[in-house]
């Protein structure tokens, strides 16, 4: 839908939205064309070997990398022509954990979650710590609030990383391979908790991810508040969709049954 400056803009129901996205670092495109929506409330799977591009895509969604050519929308606003100060307003709607959680090895696992808040400077400190506590609860973490991250177990960083993006009650989390390297019980946990906050917060995400459970879980599963579990729900599907990216070309984007039914030799060969 074309604007007065003849730049198209996204309608209100899509947060993110990459129309003919190409990146190149030097050498061939990293990203080839990609084009992608997510709706309000979506969790949208990012699937693809190592290498395909995934960490790429959500760092232009950040505004950490620009386009060489194509845009890049979040909400309203075309993150791929904003300068940095628009950018940084931006970033406070958007919650992202690193692959390899990414804490502050020096901070306090309390000082890593009150990080963003401390520097917008608007909290008064009880009022931090009150968000810091409600945040570390969301992710079971309240006893370990006053810990160093060296001190704790890989899924329990990768929880206070959840924990840290989620300080500023972002509209939008991106979540970069968040299971990697957990043992499956740890990363059931973890899946429930972005269940938890796609259900109940109506968080719009992002979710790289090389495991193809990890989005059926997503699709096959509802955050139910009686039993404080995720549950077996066919509506899970309709909050998830999956994009597979191939040596950054994006070679499916749709539900969790077109997936199944799809006949690229590529799109089975990747589901076998
Ligand atoms: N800053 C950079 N400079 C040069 N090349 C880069 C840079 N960042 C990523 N790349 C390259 O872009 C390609 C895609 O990288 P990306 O990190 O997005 O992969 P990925 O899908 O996240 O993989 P993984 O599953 O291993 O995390 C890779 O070939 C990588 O080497
Ligand atoms: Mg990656």
């Amino acid at each position: 839908m074309p604007s007065a400056g003849g730049a198209a803009t996204p309608p209100g129901d899509i947060v993110v939205r990459l129309e003919h996205v190409v990146l190149s670092f030097g050498g061939g495109p990293v990203l080839d064309d990609v084009s992608l929506q997510v709706r309000r409330g979506e969790t949208k799977v990012l699937l693809g070997e190592s290498g395909a591009g995934k960490s790429v895509l959500m760092k232009l969604v950040l505004g950490l990398l620009r386009p060489d050519r194509g845009r890049v929308w979040v909400f309203d606003q075309e993150v791929s022509a904003m300068k940095e100060q628009a950018l940084y307003d931006l970033r406070r709607k958007i919650g992202m954990t690193f692959q390899e959680s990414a804490l502050f090895d020096s901070l306090s696992v309390r000082d890593n979650v009150a990080y963003r808040l401390e520097e917008d400077g608007v909290l008064t400190p009880e009022a931090m710590d009150e968000r810091v506590r409600t945040c570390l609860s969301f992710v079971n973490l309240d006893a370990v609030m006053d810990k160093m991250p060296a001190e704790l177990s890989g899924g329990m960083r990768h929880r206070v990383s959840i924990a840290r993006a989620l300080a500023t009650s972002p509209e939008i989390m991106l979540y970069d391979s968040p299971t990697g390297g957990l043992d499956p019980e740890t990363a059931t946990t973890i899946m429930d908790l972005i269940i938890k906050l796609r259900d109940c917060n109506h968080v719009t995400a992002l979710l790289a991810t090389h495991r193809l459970q990890d989005g059926y879980l997503l699709a096959t599963h509802a955050w139910d508040d009686a039993t404080q579990t995720a549950r077996w729900a066919a509506e899970g599907a309709r909050h998830t969709s999956f994009l597979l990216l191939r040596q950054g070309r994006a070679i499916f984007d749709g539900s969790a049954a077109e997936l199944r039914r799809d006949a690229d030799p590529y799109v089975r060969e990747f589901l076998s």
